[in-house]
């Protein structure tokens, strides 16, 4: 069977990664040239040798996201289950876009999606698509929002509308946004950034205000985004406030979760999401915390015909055309071919069960928190709020650029810079299943001696009067 093929390669990989380093030191040039004088494709290669000498590549030249010291980007730990879909999807090849061409995938598809929904707490029945990932599914929530809001987008597009349509949220909010409001054609100056209390949660009262102002001034005010676990520093918006804003306003009110939805699952987390059900659109991304491989992203929305008519096609090569109960994917969504990207979600929620990614969600949310209060009880200053384990913090006199270049290239962990309210601080995000407690207290113990390392290397540099710049990349 595959899986007796993989388990072994897999749990060898884990752990060679593991016992690794996390970060490349490779440039572009090094790459090419490699490639270079490698692969012409002049000649044929051994499988097996092409296979080991990718592997070698990505083994020293990547971040390895699947690290337990990796504390990025929301890039997760992969489960062994959703490895093996993956390879399964390949194998089989399945084309989604019509359903009668891929009965099952189809509807595995449509089963874990709609268990999903319900969870967030939308309606029976509504729309719900597997998408490239968040970017796709927050652009498919832009679509239907203003085909839903404005009768004519569809056929005139926004030149036969009246008014330009403005979508709300915060600077915290992810900034692919930019790029939607320029792909759809609303302009990126049909953003409207709406003010923050200082745990950096959208100002509900800066957003009514906005809302009236703009209509006053002949803008057609359309949708609300609210996140749920922003990219930088994990907070969650007001989303019960803006739900009901959007209620009495008509508007459309779209819940980014891309990352943080996933804590419907845990009910030690679940209440900080409130508000979600009310939602008119979601995006939620299994490649995110529920730990599958990228694209895992997944659109919801309560207005299915609103999703119908923004993505209908009328085409007559495509074959066994589906209509009613069952809608063929290419018409529901913005993709036409469609690779069976929801096996690696559906495989593992059936291996794991719903109460092993309880677990693994929950086991994150407690070493976010092992990770605050071991940061505080060194002396360090947590400069975010949120109940999600995503940690931004600095210290006094603390120059991040620096700390986090040594953090690289030390192997201690990946972090990143995160600027908070104009204040650089690092940003550290628990993203792997697999990083245990001893992993967190041995990179904070790590943190501590290079950033008094550094703080010493400061002030002798300051009493020998050695020009701050010479010191720069020193001390690494
Ligand atoms: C809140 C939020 N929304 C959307 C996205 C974009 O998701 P993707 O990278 O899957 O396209 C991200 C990415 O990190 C995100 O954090």
């Amino acid at each position: 069977m595959l899986i007796d093929n993989i388990r072994d390669d897999f749990a060898k990989l884990q752990q060679e990664i593991a016992s690794g380093p996390i970060v490349p030191n490779v440039s572009a040039e090094e790459i090419r040239a490699y490639l270079g004088g490698r692969y012409e494709f002049a000649t044929r290669m051994s499988l097996e040798h092409v296979i080991a000498d990718i592997e070698k590549m990505l083994q020293t030249w990547q971040v390895q996201v699947t690290h337990p010291r990796y504390f990025g980007l929301f890039n997760p730990s992969v489960t062994l289950a959703s490895v093996v879909a993956d390879t399964l999807v390949a194998m089989y090849n399945s084309q989604l876009a019509n359903w009668r061409t891929s009965p099952a995938a189809n509807e595995i598809e449509r089963h874990t999606l709609h268990w999903l929904s319900s969870k967030l707490g939308l309606p029976d029945g509504s729309a719900c698509t597997f998408t490239s990932g968040g970017m796709e599914a927050n652009l498919s929530a832009a679509v239907v929002g203003l085909t839903h809001s404005f009768s004519g987008y569809g056929e005139y597009g926004l030149r036969g509308l009246p008014a330009s349509p403005t979508i709300y949220l915060t600077k915290e909010a992810h900034h692919g946004y930019n790029k939607i409001a320029h792909m759809t054609g609303l302009g990126r100056r049909a953003l409207r950034m709406v003010a923050t209390d200082p745990q950096l949660r959208m100002d509900v009262h800066d957003l009514e205000r906005q809302v009236i102002d703009d209509r006053r001034n002949g803008f057609a005010p359309f949708m609300v985004v609210g996140t749920a676990g922003t990219t930088a520093v994990g907070v969650i918006d007001p989303l019960p406030e803006i739900g009901r804003i959007c209620r009495v306003e008509g508007l459309w009110f779209h819940v980014d979760a891309a990352w943080g939805g996933s804590a419907i699952l845990s009910p030690m987390l679940r209440h900080h999401l409130a508000g979600i059900e009310t939602a008119d659109s979601i995006t939620c991304d299994a490649h995110k915390w529920l730990s599958v491989p990228m694209g895992c992203g997944m659109f919801f929305c309560r207005h299915t015909e609103s999703v119908a008519e923004a993505f209908r096609a009328e085409v007559s090569y495509m074959p066994g055309k589906q209509s009613g109960p069952v809608r063929d994917p290419y018409t529901t969504s913005a993709q036409w071919s469609r690779r069976f990207i929801g096996l690696k979600l559906f495989m593992a929620l059936a291996h794991h069960g719903e109460s092993g990614y309880v677990e693994m969600i929950d086991h994150q949310a407690t070493m976010g928190n092992v990770l605050r209060h071991s940061l505080t009880n060194f002396g360090w200053k947590i400069v975010n709020s949120t109940p999600l384990p995503l940690v931004c913090f600095t210290r006094d006199g603390l120059d991040t650029t620096k700390f986090i270049a040594a953090l690289h290239e030390r192997q201690i962990a990946w972090m990143s810079p995160v600027e908070i309210a104009g204040t650089p601080a690092v940003r550290a995000c628990i993203t792997s299943y697999r990083t245990t407690e001893p992993d967190i207290h041995w990179v904070v113990n790590e943190m501590n001696r290079l950033a008094d390392e550094q703080q010493s290397f400061r002030q002798e540099a300051r009493a020998a009067a050695i020009p701050l710049e010479e010191t720069q990349g020193v001390n690494a």
